[in-house]
């Protein structure tokens, strides 16, 4: 079996959701608590066991990869103060010896295209996708890890996928699921973005994917889709014709920090997860609870 060494980042995208926020810098960026969005991304990827990162950026996006790179003069600040725990933070954003590549999309013209870039860096070899604003706590293991396990036994492309309420098929690619056992379904088709009536099932596809190498075969043929892109879920309904592929109910839990509520849920539920800020927070919570504020 080939090892899943690769994870690709498309993280191009404008983050119009987040203005003004994000109008100069990267949805990515937006910290949970005292992490980027990207960070957890890419430690989710880590944790899975991948050692190649390769992340598919537009102009605006330097910051992500000053923020996977050295910063020399902070460092020599912190050495100088003697602050050595917030040395390690600031020189170990990403372990050495895992390397980084950057690819630029030159114009955003979808999820699908922005997979596509990611070609030549892949080559011919299975590799995760991970939408950085899909942030999951896996609890004992990581979403991505759960999903690498399956894939040592199917080797086929596996999806992650979580049930949604009927009137949010329209925001996800949504399965038509065939049950192969518990949590673990094959795709019998996929749609983007179906509405209610349109869906096959409320089984959506979050931002997490194994995918066997000849999607980029399928990822070349495919028209623009949903909302005039290049759709990465048109690829893998065509992929799915030839190939078998899976989907899986991870366990964890999912925070769609692409919108402003799950980023809130995320920021609340990671915040009382935090060693340092655990106790203060949950007492600062329940004040606003006292004060009829909540
Ligand atoms: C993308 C995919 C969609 C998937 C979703 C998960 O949509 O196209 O199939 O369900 O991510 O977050 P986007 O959120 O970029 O519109």
């Amino acid at each position: 079996m080939q090892k899943i060494r690769k994870a690709v980042f498309p993280v191009a995208g404008l983050g119009t959701r987040f203005l003004p926020a994000t109008k100069a810098s990267p949805k990515e960026m937006l910290p949970v608590v005292d992490k980027p969005l990207i960070q957890y991304a890419v430690e989710e990827a880590l944790d899975a066991g991948i050692e190649q990162m390769i992340f598919i950026t537009s102009s605006s996006k330097r910051s992500i990869a000053d923020h996977f790179d050295r910063n020399p003069v902070l460092e020599q600040e912190l050495e100088q103060r003697g602050k050595f725990d917030l040395l390690d933070m600031a020189r170990h954003t990403i372990p050495e010896g895992v390397s980084c590549i950057y690819i630029r999309q030159p114009e955003p013209l979808g999820l699908g295209h922005a997979v596509l870039c990611a070609r030549p860096a892949v080559g011919d070899e299975p590799f995760a996708v991970i939408l950085a604003d899909d942030l999951i706590d896996g609890g004992e293991q990581s979403c991505l890890g759960q999903m690498v396990d399956l894939y040592a036994k199917h080797e086929a492309s596996i999806l992650a996928i979580q049930e949604v309420a009927e009137e949010e098929t329209s925001k996800y690619g949504i399965i038509d699921p065939q049950t192969l056992y518990e949590r673990v379904h094959q795709l019998r088709n996929i749609v983007e973005k179906p509405t209610p009536l349109e869906a096959p099932s409320c089984l959506a596809v979050v931002g997490r994917y194994l995918l066997t190498p000849n999607i980029f075969d399928y990822l070349e043929k495919i028209p623009k889709g949903a909302g005039g892109e290049l759709q990465l879920t048109d690829a893998i309904a065509r992929q799915l014709k030839d190939h078998p592929v899976l989907a899986q109910e991870f366990q964890g839990k999912r925070y769609d920090c692409g919108s402003k509520l799950g980023y809130l849920e995320a920021t609340v539920e990671y915040a009382l997860q935090h060693q340092n800020l655990r106790e203060a927070f949950k007492k600062y919570l329940n004040s606003l609870l006292h004060e009829q504020k909540i």
